[in-house]
């Protein structure tokens, strides 16, 4: 089983305490959700697990590894991959033209063989199996530029998926997607395949609400509580954190 094991997690930034004794853990298949106010500490959480900030203290494993000295691109070779920003998009490409980049990279082909590798068939289909798995495939020819930003965040989830990952974290993948797309999100995260791991960081509690078995609750650095939604939504001091957000 194993998957993502942390324990002991604590990151302080000078005399700030942002992590705080985090203990975690994210099985295969698990669909977690990591809430929180702002300046909890969860996207520090999943710089700590990807590898972008280094702890103060703690160990993260997976698979029984400990992977605390990895650097980033070490861990996304691991399988553990956070989901690009649309900033890495190339706006002026099409959508294909853009998911060939992720798949040509894993596949050792990228920059210079670019070119030569466009043929190649088994690229081909793997791209357009993503168009595919996240419904993008009507608008493969399209450049992301003329997309709406909920489909933008769609390419970007594509993207990543392209790398196949076995953990997947989600940082606000809702975040600035209008209320009439955000199921455009929610249906793709359904999609994701049942044995990869997902955190799914997020403000929107409906979103939460519909994709997450467990729900942790991140408060000043330490995790305040974890349960299923009906935990969570029955919590006393989470209730008193979210009153008004339409789940107390
Ligand atoms: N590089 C840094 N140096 C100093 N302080 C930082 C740094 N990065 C984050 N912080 C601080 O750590 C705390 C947690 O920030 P973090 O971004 O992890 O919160 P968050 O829960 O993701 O918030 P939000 O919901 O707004 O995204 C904040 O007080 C923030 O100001
Ligand atoms: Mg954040």
């Amino acid at each position: 089983m194993n998957g993502l094991e942390v324990r002991g997690l604590s990151k302080r930034f000078g005399g700030l305490t942002v992590s705080e004794d985090i203990d975690f853990d994210l099985p295969p298949g698990a669909r977690k959700a990591l809430i929180g106010p702002n300046g909890a500490g969860k996207s520090t959480f999943a710089n700590l697990v990807t590898g972008i900030l280094r702890p103060s203290g703690g160990t993260i494993r997976f698979d029984g590894r400990d992977i605390g000295a990895l650097n980033e691109a070490a861990r996304v070779k691991l399988g553990i991959a956070k989901t690009f920003q649309i900033t890495t998009l190339f706006p002026s490409l099409t959508v294909r033209d853009n998911l060939r980049m992720p798949v040509l990279e894993r596949q050792g082909l990228g920059g210079r063989m670019l070119r030569r590798a466009q043929g190649d068939a088994a690229v081909e289909a793997e791209v357009q199996e993503l168009l595919e798995q996240f419904e993008l495939a009507p608008l493969a020819e399209t450049p992301v530029a003329d997309l709406a930003y909920g489909q933008q965040r769609l390419v970007e989830l594509a993207l990543t998926l392209a790398l196949r990952p076995r953990v997947l974290i989600l940082d606000e993948p809702a975040a600035g997607v209008p209320s009439s797309e955000t199921h455009l999100i929610t249906e793709a995260i359904d999609r994701l395949p049942a044995d990869l791991a997902v955190l799914v960081i997020e403000h929107d509690m409906d979103l939460v609400f519909r994709v997450a078995s467990s729900i942790v609750v991140l408060v000043a650095g330490h995790i305040l509580t974890e349960g299923t939604p009906t935990e969570i939504a029955a919590h006393d001091q989470v209730r008193e954190l979210y009153l008004g957000a339409g789940h107390g």
